[in-house]
């Protein structure tokens, strides 16, 4: 069992940390928000994410997980320390490593002798040799060990992975990182750093270009009368192609897909090759967020302004309280910038926030934010959302229309009650 430091205790990091020590080995895990690391060694954590409260509560009563404020007292005794911190889109599209650097800056003279440093946030290809000149620790290698985890279901990601990604330029230091994850049944994938770093950006680009592809056959839906529900079984059967992701929706969002999707743009840029599909992915999710917020100014008569809009979630997917360009956030300032007003209810937002659009006021329950709307827009596909009664919605609403970005509501049963339904591609 390895000694292992994590720099950075946001989605990633925290997830990693307290799954690692669940595997067995012990873990410190460091941030520099300071009232963070003190909520997470009283065994709160900061965010929405299934079954992770659970594994730190283990971690911490087991003694092998634990939280410091700053790297430099976490990685002091590690084998292997992880970069879990920020990545974000920088001015002009590419990723922004200033994160990274500052906290390779923090640890370096803090890393034991011949300690190892993993790139475990998304990282352009050539991350590793720029960690390598933040450290100045020629004794240290660097591995990038990318993360496919999804928000809303990352502890169940990280235990049962579709495959670990290891890059290394130093076979031993790759082994090394493997071995931590020896519990796991997983392919393990051992590489050099360029190939790894790629993977991850390639396998988020070629999510999001599924995603706009089934979102512009769902446009074509509506514009021949076809049904994209059907139309998705019948391509997904298809086993080239399969269903997952083929889900018609708002657009897509989150705190990865669109930085990291012009990320790798730039990254393409500068390798001499002009990314023209992965621009056209983007253009056709903007061009989606605008079709939404028409459908539903469609659907009230032409005209937003002085509409009362109930809106149904907020996070960019159902299972977090992630708000980072969240297609829903998107669309809500598209209806509000129109002149309409709106009422929001989401289970992970209970008061103003950052990322919550001004000017929302937020209900406590779906019903009651539905009172007095001229329409309801349901825009994050929280299950719940699925067992309110259109009937009780019928009596608080003034006008029974309901614009449903997620195809989740049972359209016959809204009908039943009156609700014009309108979904995507049906
Ligand atoms: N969120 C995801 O679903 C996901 C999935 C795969 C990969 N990633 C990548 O992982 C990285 C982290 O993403 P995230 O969503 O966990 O970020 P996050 O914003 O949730 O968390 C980052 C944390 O790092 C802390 N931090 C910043 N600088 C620090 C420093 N010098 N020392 C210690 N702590 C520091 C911040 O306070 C914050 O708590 C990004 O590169 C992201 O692209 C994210």
């Amino acid at each position: 069992m390895s000694r292992v430091a994590v720099i950075g205790t946001g989605y990633v990091g925290l997830t990693t940390g307290a799954c690692l020590a669940h595997l067995g080995h012990t873990v410190v895990c460091a941030d520099i928000d300071e009232s963070k690391v003190s909520e997470l060694r009283a065994g709160r954590i900061p965010i929405v994410e299934l079954g992770l409260e659970q594994l730190v509560a283990e971690g911490l009563a087991d003694g092998r997980l634990s939280f410091v404020v700053g790297g430099a007292t976490a990685v002091t005794d590690c084998d292997i320390a992880f970069l879990c911190v920020p990545t974000p889109q920088g001015d002009d599209g590419s990723a922004d490593l200033s994160y990274v650097q500052r906290a390779a800056e923090q640890i370096a003279p803090h890393l034991p002798h011949e300690a190892i440093v993993v790139n475990k946030s998304t990282v352009p290809v050539g991350s590793t040799k720029v960690v390598e000149r933040a450290l100045k620790r020629p004794d240290v290698r660097v591995v990038s060990n990318p993360e496919f985890l999804r928000e809303g279901s990352a502890v169940q990601d990280f235990l049962k992975p579709d495959r670990v990604v290891v890059g290394a330029d130093d076979q031993a230091a790759a082994l090394k990182v493997a071995s931590l994850y020896d519990g796991l049944t997983t392919r393990v994938i051992i590489t050099d750093p360029a190939s790894a770093e790629t993977i991850k950006y390639a396998a988020n680009a070629f999510l999001a270009t599924k995603l706009s592809f089934i979102n512009a056959i769902a446009a074509i839906c509506e514009g021949v009368g076809a049904d994209i529900n059907d139309v998705v079984v019948g391509m997904g059967s298809d086993k080239r192609i399969g269903e997952s992701f083929l889900r018609p929706g708002p657009g897509w969002g989150g705190s990865c897909f669109p930085k990291d999707s012009r990320a790798l743009i730039k990254i393409a840029e500068e390798a001499g090759y002009d990314f023209q599909l992965l621009d056209g992915v983007i253009a056709v999710n903007d061009q989606q967020f605008d079709r939404v917020a028409n459908k539903v100014r469609t659907a009230v008569g032409g005209e937003l302004s002085g509409k009362r809009a109930a809106v149904w979630g907020l996070a960019f997917k159902a299972g977090t309280d992630d708000l980072r360009d969240s297609p829903a956030v998107a669309i809500a300032e598209r209806l509000l910038a129109s002149g309409a007003r709106l009422t929001v209810f989401d289970p992970t937002v209970d008061r103003p926030r950052a990322g919550v659009p001004a000017g929302v006021t937020i209900a406590s329950d779906p019903i009651d934010c539905c009172r007095d709307a001229d329409v309801l827009v349901v825009l994050t596909e929280w299950d719940e959302f699925k067992w309110v009664d259109p009937v009780a919605v019928a009596t608080v609403t003034t006008s029974r229309i309901v614009v449903d970005a997620r195809n989740l509501l049972d359209r016959t049963q809204w009908q039943k009650a009156g609700f014009a339904h309108q979904g995507i591609g049906r």
